[in-house]
């Protein structure tokens, strides 16, 4: 999916039926800026694959956590899938529910696994031998039982960027697959615990859909070892979503993708278990752009430089993956363009945004950085002492706030000095 929601009207980019520069007088730069109806598009991707079903969406609160953004999934009737008790607590300001929640990450704390089950999350996604010993004490002493999915490592090669591949054997990630039959038997005789689940993340900008079938085939086949030693696993969860296209990227569409797997685990004699996905970009990263205005421009003797007011700290994916992301005038010019890196104001030569783009740009003029909406926002720091940007939402013709920008003295607010 691209960025429909956000297209040129007279020369102007608007967000649905908003001007993004009016966007950008009104609530300053650099702004992330959402559209409602991209979001409820790309949800309903996913759902409407699933009607009729036994699958369920849990929206990857990891990739944009903003209230707004999850309420609007909460609303259309999403489940979550979190990582922290803080994500917790906020698919629960949201209006989402703990019993829609599953729980993945390979280090919770004993305080987050207790806030969850007394929450009621629907099932903790648990990564290795000591987790499951750690939940099932907190269970205990909660005098609860913890339904509990595994997640398996399928060492299935993803074909994406190795920091976001998670598969495979030389990941952190998972059980091994050889050790799971063992590891299930395991937690199947812990009192505190109910097995009810299995669970895999390959990665994430995936745009194929044959590593997910291979996953879930080898995910399949130990659910029929795992049954026969005596375990009932009522779930399959096979983790994240589609890639999406930041340049020319074509990663197939999302009903045919949930189709696909959904008919695949029915064929291999499965369709009596619920499916769970985990989506998060492709639900989000199309959904959002990041407003930003020109400072300066700067000829070098090897580059030229157009110098913005965001930096690494409001968007980290180039400097952290050099991950390339569309940048685009907010109010097209007729001049002639020039080729540019774009760079911000942190004090570091990775603190870059896009390099080698063609732009016709002057001091002053606005540029949106293209979808910006998963990983963006949630990934951003104060590195500078850099308050961090505003969100907006726009729906229709409407916009409204839903992240005031930070101010500077919000940044140490809770730090104090020795008294002597
Ligand atoms: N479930 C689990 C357990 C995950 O670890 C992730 C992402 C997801 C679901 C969502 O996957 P998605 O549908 O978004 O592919 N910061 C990186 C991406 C890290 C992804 C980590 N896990 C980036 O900016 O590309």
């Amino acid at each position: 999916m691209t960025q429909s929601a956000f297209s040129y009207v007279d020369d102007v980019l608007h967000a649905e039926g908003v001007s993004a520069a009016s966007l950008a007088e009104q609530f300053g730069t650099p702004l992330y800026v959402y559209s409602r109806s991209a979001l409820t598009e790309a949800y309903h991707a996913y759902a409407d694959a699933c009607d009729g079903r036994r699958a369920k969406i849990h929206v990857a609160v990891k990739a944009n956590s903003n209230l707004a953004v999850l309420n609007v999934f909460a609303r259309l009737g999403a489940g979550f899938d979190i990582v922290s008790a803080g994500e917790l607590a906020r698919v629960l300001a949201a209006g989402g529910k703990a019993e829609n929640t599953v729980f993945s990450g390979v280090g919770k704390t004993a305080a987050e696994m207790r806030e969850a089950l007394d929450a009621g999350v629907k099932c903790f996604n648990v990564e290795s031998i000591p987790e499951l010993h750690a939940l099932n004490e907190v269970a205990k002493a909660a005098g609860k039982k913890a339904p509990v999915s595994l997640r398996v490592n399928p060492d299935v090669d993803a074909k994406t960027h190795p920091y976001i591949s998670t598969g495979l054997k030389s990941n952190k990630f998972g059980v091994a697959f050889a050790d799971a039959r063992a590891t299930y038997a395991q937690a199947g005789a812990m009192s505190n615990l109910d097995v009810i689940g299995i669970d895999c993340h390959i990665g994430s900008q995936i745009t194929e859909i044959s590593p997910y079938l291979d996953a879930v085939d080898k995910l399949l086949d130990l659910v029929e070892q795992i049954e026969a030693d005596g375990a009932q696993i009522r779930h399959v969860d096979v983790g994240g979503g589609l890639g999406i296209t930041y340049d020319d990227e074509t990663p197939p569409d999302i009903g045919d993708f949930v189709r696909t797997l959904l008919a695949h685990v029915e064929k291999r004699g499965h369709g009596q278990r619920e499916v769970y996905f985990e989506p998060g970009r492709s639900l989000v990263g199309n959904a959002g752009v990041l407003l930003t205005r020109v400072e300066y421009l700067k000829p070098g003797e090897e580059k030229n430089f157009v110098i913005v007011d965001a930096a690494m700290n409001d968007l980290a994916r180039p400097a952290m993956y050099e991950a390339f992301h569309r940048i685009v005038p907010v109010v097209k010019r007729a001049a002639q363009a020039h080729v540019y890196d774009v760079v911000g104001p942190v004090c570091e030569s990775g603190d870059w945004l896009g390099r080698d783009r063609e732009l016709a740009v002057e001091p002053g003029d606005l540029l949106a950085i293209c979808s910006a909406g998963a990983y963006g926002f949630v990934m951003s720091s104060n590195y500078n002492t850099r308050p961090r940007a505003a969100e907006v939402m726009v729906d229709h013709e409407r916009a409204r706030l839903v992240r005031e920008r930070e101010e500077v003295k919000q940044l140490f607010a809770g730090e104090s000095i020795l008294p002597e």
